[in-house]
C-alpha cells in the first residue's frame, strides 16, 4: 500500500496541561500571584488554587501516563513559581520542575515545555501593564534562560508562548487588557511585545541548546467564506491574515504581514515595529510551528462603516449567546449551518483540522505539532467509568483526518490531545471537562479528587499502541 497505513515511528503520541489549570498549590513553596490567581472569584467558576491538585500528586498522575502509553507530555511552567516576584529566583519551584521531569524521563516520557500558558505574574502586571509593555521582554527573556538553564538537560522540546493570537483576540478572557485602553492599540502592541520576546527566546534557546527544538504555538481554525460571494472570500483571507499569519509571518518570514500593516496604518495606529525590532525578527528559523485545533470558523464581509463589536462570552462560555466578533473593513464571523456542535456551542470539524495542516504547511513549510486538540463535554462518573463515547468519536474523527493530511504530504511530528486530565476550563471551570482521566470534583466541592480513567482513556491506549487508528 503506498499510503500511509501506520504513523511514522518516532511520531509523538501525546497530552497536554497547562499550570495554572491543573497544579494548584497556587501560593505554595514561594510561588507569586500570576494573572490567572489573581482572577480568583471573579466568577465562580475560576479558582486556581486546587484545581487538580497535580502539585502534590504529579507521582501518581504520571503513573497514569505511563499506564496510557504517552511517548510525550505537554505541560507549562508556572512564571510565578520561578520568579514570585518577577525578578528574584526561587529554588523551591525549580525543584517542583526537577521533579516532575525526572518522574516523566524515569517513565520514558518526553516533555515538551511551554514556557507562557497565559499566566504572568501579577506584579509585572501592575508594574507596567505586563504584555502591553516592551519593558516585560527582559522578564521573560530571564524566566526563559532559566528555564533552558535548569532543565535543557532533559527537556527536547519547548514552546514559547501559548497561542499569542488568542491572547490578542480575547484581550479580557486571557490577555491581561487595561481597561481604558484602544483594543486595536492594545492587540497590536501586544503583538509585537510578544513577538519580539518569542524571536529572543527562540534565538536564545537555538544558541543554549543547539539539540533543541523551539517552535511558537497558534490556536488555529480552518476559515470558510459564508457564501461563494468574492467579498466572503476576501473576508476569509482577511480573518486568516489577521487572526494567524500576521504573527507567524513575522517570525517565519521575518515581515510584516502587508493587509494587517494597512489595517493599523488606516486606523492610525502607530504601533508599527521600528525598523531595529524588524531586524531582529531576522533569521529566528522557528524549528515548527505548533497550533491547537478546535474548531472551524465562518467568515463573512463586513464594511467599513459598521461599528467595531468584540465578543462577549457569557459565564456558561456558550457561544449561542456570544456576539460574532466584527472587523469592519475585514470581516466579520458568521456561524456554519453544517457542522454539529459540542455542549458548548463549539462547532465540530474534523476536515477542517486538514484543512488547517494543509494550510499552515502550504505556507511555513515547516514540521507541524498539533499541541490541543478535544472536545469540552459534560461527563458523568457512573460507578468508577465515565462512558466518553462522544469524546471517542470527537478524537477519532480528528486522528483519522490527521492522517489524511500525512497521506496528503503534510509534515507533522506530534499529537497532544487536550487534556490528559481534566483541568480548570479557561471560563467554565470543573463542568467542562476534557480529560481522558476524570478528576473527581466539582466547582463547589473538590471532594478527595480521585483520579478515574474514562472509556476515551483506553481507546487512547490502543491507538499509541497500535501506532495506528
Ligand atoms: C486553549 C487553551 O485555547 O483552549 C487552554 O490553550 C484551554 O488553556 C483550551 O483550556 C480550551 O478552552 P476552554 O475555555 O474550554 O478551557
Amino acid at each position: 500500500h503506498k499510503y500511509l497505513n501506520k504513523f511514522p515511528d518516532d511520531f509523538l503520541w501525546g497530552a497536554a496541561t497547562a499550570a495554572f489549570q491543573v497544579e494548584g498549590a497556587y501560593d505554595v513553596d514561594g510561588k507569586g500571584i500570576s494573572i490567572q490567581d489573581a482572577k480568583n472569584g471573579s466568577n465562580k467558576f475560576h479558582d486556581t488554587s486546587v484545581t487538580a491538585d497535580h502539585y502534590h500528586r504529579y507521582q501518581e498522575d504520571i503513573k497514569l501516563m505511563k499506564e496510557l502509553g504517552l511517548k510525550s507530555y505537554r505541560l507549562s511552567i508556572a512564571w510565578t513559581r520561578i520568579y514570585p516576584d518577577g525578578k528574584t529566583k526561587n529554588q523551591k519551584g525549580i525543584d517542583f520542575y526537577n521533579r516532575i521531569l525526572d518522574e516523566l524521563i524515569k517513565n520514558d516520557i518526553k516533555p515538551l515545555v511551554t514556557i507562557y500558558h497565559f499566566d504572568h505574574p501579577q506584579c509585572l502586571q501592575d508594574a507596567y501593564g505586563g504584555w502591553y509593555s516592551r519593558e516585560i521582554i527582559d522578564d521573560f527573556v530571564r524566566f526563559a534562560r532559566t528555564c533552558f538553564e535548569e532543565f535543557g538537560d532533559r527537556v527536547h522540546y519547548w514552546l514559547t508562548i501559548c497561542e499569542q493570537n488568542n491572547v490578542v483576540l480575547y484581550p479580557k478572557l486571557i490577555g491581561g487588557f487595561l481597561d481604558g485602553v484602544d483594543s486595536e492599540k492594545w492587540r497590536f502592541e501586544v503583538h509585537h511585545v510578544m513577538t519580539i520576546a518569542n524571536a529572543r527566546v527562540i534565538k536564545l534557546c537555538h544558541k543554549l541548546l543547539p539539540d533543541s527544538k523551539i517552535g511558537p504555538c497558534v490556536g488555529y481554525s480552518a476559515i470558510y467564506p459564508k457564501t461563494c460571494k468574492p467579498e466572503d472570500m476576501l473576508a476569509a483571507l482577511n480573518q486568516e491574515d489577521f487572526r494567524f499569519n500576521y504573527p507567524l509571518d513575522l517570525l517565519c518570514f521575518g515581515r510584516q504581514n502587508k493587509l494587517v500593516k494597512r489595517y493599523l496604518e488606516e486606523r492610525g495606529i502607530d504601533v508599527v515595529l521600528s525598523d531595529e525590532e524588524l531586524l531582529e525578527m531576522q533569521g529566528v528559523n522557528p524549528d515548527f510551528i505548533a497550533f491547537n485545533y478546535y474548531q472551524s470558523a465562518v467568515a463573512e464581509f463586513c464594511p467599513l462603516q459598521e461599528e467595531e463589536k468584540q465578543p462577549e462570552f457569557n459565564l456558561e462560555g456558550k457561544k449561542g449567546n456570544m456576539s460574532f466578533s466584527q472587523f469592519p473593513g475585514l470581516y466579520q464571523e458568521a456561524s456554519n449551518p453544517y457542522l454539529e456542535r459540542s455542549d458548548w456551542d463549539w462547532e465540530i470539524d474534523p476536515i477542517g483540522f486538514r484543512i488547517a495542516f494543509r494550510k499552515l504547511y502550504d505556507r511555513y513549510q515547516l514540521p507541524l505539532m498539533v499541541t490541543e486538540n478535544g472536545l469540552g463535554a459534560y461527563d458523568t462518573l457512573e460507578g468508577n467509568e465515565v462512558h466518553d463515547q462522544y469524546r471517542i468519536d470527537y478524537l477519532e474523527k480528528h486522528i483519522l483526518q490527521m492522517k489524511e493530511a500525512i497521506n496528503d504530504g503534510v509534515e507533522i511530528i506530534a499529537y497532544y490531545p487536550w487534556s490528559f486530565m481534566d483541568v480548570l476550563s479557561t471560563s467554565n471551570g470543573y463542568s467542562k471537562r476534557y480529560g481522558f482521566v476524570y478528576v473527581d470534583r466539582s466547582d463547589e466541592d473538590i471532594k478527595e479528587l480521585k483520579r478515574y480513567k474514562k472509556d476515551s482513556f483506553y481507546w487512547y491506549q490502543k491507538i499509541i499502541t497500535a501506532n495506528n487508528i
